[in-house]
């Protein structure tokens, strides 16, 4: 049991808290789960980027999957070998790609035809040789949250079947290209098994035909998706996950690469956030905190549900609340109508499921520093990163100042 009460008093608040031990257990469950098989879990690393993190998953033997070079380069601070690293991404520029050909990762991953030419292009400047692998758009609808959907012709990511197969011939014929994998990642917070099956069996099929025509591929790169529990959702289990794929490649033998970045962090992470005030508007009652959209915009932005505690001495009958923040937008909440107890100042909420997707996609808006991220493992907790202060806001700016 974590003591969220006692980290808060010694850190303060707003505070990101990361249970290192349940990272781990994520990671061997899902490792576990393609034994037999030779796979790599490449953890993406946008789901939760910092270093400690990405270390931790390091010490594990997980790769990363970036999807910009600073990802990258977080990923090789952070102790991952370039041979287990991958940069996806639609719209990378020259200079990452530089960059990525000269660290020597595992592969490239292109999303378009004009991405295959700029990546041939600048490989043969460089004199070298750059592994692919094509992300294939195989057309399937997910059945997940508009927004975080990637597997659709109406999405912007891969390339249709018949582009994929022009590609690998061309980047076959290439003295600049190696294609060693194929990738598809159809979106995030997947529950339904059955729409990655659909994706993983178009995908084989085209290996097969790949194969026909003499181009070998080495990796089957399955993408993330995989959901987890935020309320009472039913989550595939890792095990159904890889006989399902597995069962679909059939005889082929390729390694498994697997991106997870939700499955691995989000449920180990914990928000917390200290109540400021109560007030009622009418007939409103409002839970006012101390972090904001600024700092966890899953609400906001999507709607998103995450279970809240009340750690409180009031036990007494729950009453539906709006639990928003200080920033000056009526979309800065954390939940609505949500049923709490009636809260003192300095009471602390905790606010659940929040490791992926949270810190990561927080900003400064409002001039708001970032929240400290401390993790906690072996019963120990260290701080991972320090708060922002208001001197760090505007370091980048002052010296531009006029007389
Ligand atoms: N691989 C690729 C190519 C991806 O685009 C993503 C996520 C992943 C792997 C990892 O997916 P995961 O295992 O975490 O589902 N901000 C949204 C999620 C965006 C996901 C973007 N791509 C959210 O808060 O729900």
């Amino acid at each position: 049991m974590i003591d969220f009460k006692a980290l808060a008093k010694q850190y303060g608040t707003p505070l990101y808290v990361y249970d290192f031990d349940y990272m781990s257990a994520q990671y061997t469950q899902l490792k576990e789960a393609f034994r037999g098989r030779k796979s790599i879990i490449a953890y993406a690393v946008k789901a939760n980027s910092n270093l400690s993190v990405v270390q931790h998953f390091a010490k594990m033997g997980s790769g990363a999957d970036c999807v910009s070079i600073g990802e990258v380069r977080r990923a090789f601070l952070a102790g991952i070998p370039a041979y287990k690293i991958i940069f996806s991404g639609v719209g990378k520029n020259d200079d990452e790609i530089r960059e990525a050909i000269e660290k020597d990762i595992l592969y490239i991953n292109v999303e378009s035809e004009a991405e295959l030419q700029r990546v041939e292009a600048i490989a043969k400047e460089l004199g070298k040789v750059s592994r692919i692998s094509i992300r294939v758009n195989p057309n399937i609808d997910p059945q997940t949250h508009p927004y975080i959907s990637t597997g659709l012709h109406d999405n912007k990511f891969g390339v249709d079947l018949l582009s994929a197969k022009r590609m690998y011939i061309q980047a076959n014929n290439s003295e600049y290209l190696d294609p060693v994998g194929i990738h598809f990642h159809i979106g995030s917070q997947l529950t339904q098994l059955q729409p990655i099956r659909e994706a993983a069996e178009i995908v084989a099929d085209l290996i097969r035909s790949l194969q026909a025509i003499d181009i070998e591929l080495k990796f089957f790169d399955i993408g993330g998706g995989l959901g987890i529990k935020y309320d009472d959702e039913v989550t595939i289990e890792p095990y159904d996950y890889a006989q399902a794929i597995l069962g679909t490649l059939r005889a082929l033998d390729l390694t498994i690469l697997c991106e997870p970045g939700r499955f691995l962090t989000a449920n180990a992470g914990y928000f917390l956030t200290k109540v400021l005030y109560e007030k009622q508007n009418g007939d409103k009652k409002f839970v006012v905190v101390d972090g904001g959209m600024n700092d966890l915009l899953r609400p906001s932005l999507y709607n998103a549900y995450h279970k809240i505690e009340a750690i409180t001495e009031n036990n007494g009958q729950t009453r539906e609340v709006d639990i928003v923040g200080p920033v000056c937008e009526s979309g800065d909440f954390f939940a609505k109508n949500y049923p709490l107890p009636a809260l003192n100042r300095n009471d602390l909420l905790v606010v659940h499921s929040a490791g992926a997707y949270g810190f990561g996609m927080g900003s400064n808006y409002n001039t708001r520093g970032r929240s400290a991220e401390i993790c906690v493992e072996d019963s120990k907790a260290r701080l991972i990163r320090r708060r922002e202060s208001f001197e760090d806001l505007i370091c980048l700016e002052q010296e531009f100042l006029v007389e």
